[in-house]
């Protein structure tokens, strides 16, 4: 997901010959691309070379002439970030490249606050760069080609931008399970959504059991070490999350607490009817053929008659959907793990693509 940031950068100019200088830069383009994990995110910008401006006529015109920026050559400075580490002071800091004069050279990058606040998100960043120091692209350079930079910018993207923001999973399929059949079908559900050309995030509820009970059984105790790197749903950050794909193995006949609780966790944006006129769809698993998959995938549906949600379901709209017989939403019998998922994955894909299909129909839902 993309936020751009639309503020222009103050910058720093320094160099030997002019000595300090401090000015500012058009920023041309910028996103930030938040990831799941910080430290996958990435930045990216372009300030146009030709727009420093101090206000001192004869200055910009030095800072941008063939000795400095060389901007009617180079008309681009670039930033492009390769990753993000949280220094031990808990600083975030974003290692990248910045591009000057079409020289790269390393850069850091540290945030120096990041906040939601009214409605948006503001970020303060503090960028040094020593291409000097550093290994450029043309080491056959003229030598007043590698100029230092440093800027401070600060970005505050505007309300609907963060509401895109943590809409990022255009699908996100929220699950819960055990000893992993509703896992599988999460990731088959997850594979066709993507087929369909849907963004996709896979999130897996907390476990709410006890570590002893979770200990006497070995496959639940495996299958949780299995799946410790699946990034969990958290209804403060995916808040606004607009199509969601539920699924949950059956506990008699009901909902998993575990994703019952996620559930119940999203009163607070039921109540601002940010769940509404959005997509959801369901799927499920029992140990046994009659032993409530309608029930709890009807339960589970019975939250989303409250939140005003549009529900999808597979009906018999595909052949495949003869392979679990559930229209409900994918169910798979797994005969207490004796029974794998097999054709079920099937109807789990298409259940993924039907409701990425669906969902591309609706603008906003
Ligand atoms: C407390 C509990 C209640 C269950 N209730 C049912 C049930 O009502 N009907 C059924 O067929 N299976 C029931 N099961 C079995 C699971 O729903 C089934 O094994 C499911 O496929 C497990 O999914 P998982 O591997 O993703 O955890 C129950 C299991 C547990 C632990």
């Amino acid at each position: 997901m993309l936020v751009y940031a639309r503020n222009n950068p103050s910058g720093i100019a320094v160099c030997d010959d002019l000595g300090r200088v401090n000015g500012t830069f058009a920023l041309e383009s910028a996103s930030i691309s938040v990831a799941e994990s910080v430290a996958e995110s990435a930045v990216h910008a372009v300030v146009a070379a030709g727009s420093f401006h101090t206000g001192a006529a004869r200055r910009d015109d030095q800072v941008r002439s063939p000795s400095f920026l060389d901007a009617d050559r180079h008309p681009a400075i670039r930033f492009e970030s390769s990753g993000a580490v949280r220094g031990d002071d808990g600083v975030w800091t974003v290692e990248g490249s910045l591009t000057v004069r079409g020289h790269r050279a390393p850069l850091r990058l540290s945030i120096d606050s990041l906040a939601l606040r009214d409605g948006s998100l503001r970020l303060s960043l503090t960028l040094t760069a020593h291409p000097t120091a550093g290994p450029t692209t043309n080491p056959t350079a003229h030598p007043t080609a590698h100029p230092a930079l440093g800027a401070a910018t600060r970005a505050v993207v505007p309300a609907e931008e963060e509401e895109d923001l943590l809409m990022s999973p255009k699908i996100a399929v929220i699950y819960y399970s055990s000893t992993g059949t509703v896992h599988e079908l999460a990731e088959s559900v997850a594979e066709g959504a993507r087929k369909e050309g849907a963004e996709v995030r896979l999130l897996r509820v907390a476990e709410l059991a006890p570590e002893e009970a979770i200990a006497t059984n070995e496959a639940w105790a495996a299958h949780m070490v299995a799946t410790e790197d699946i990034p969990r749903g958290d209804p403060g950050r995916h808040r606004v999350g607009g199509r969601r794909i539920f699924g949950s193995p059956t506990r008699f006949g009901n909902v998993a607490s575990q994703l019952k609780q996620f559930i119940d966790t999203l009163g607070g944006l039921w109540a601002q009817g940010k769940l509404a006129d959005k997509i959801y769809s369901g799927f499920t698993a029992t140990a046994t053929a009659h032993g409530g998959q309608e029930s709890t995938l009807l339960a589970l549906y019975n939250s989303v008659h409250h939140l005003g949600g549009i529900i999808v379901t597979p009906g018999y709209t595909d052949p495949v959907k003869f392979a679990d017989g559930n229209p409900y939403g994918t169910s798979h019998v797994n005969g207490q793990g004796a029974i794998p998922v097999d054709d079920t994955a099937l109807a789990a894909v298409y259940q993924g693509k039907r409701v990425a299909a669906v969902t591309a129909r609706f603008k906003n839902a």
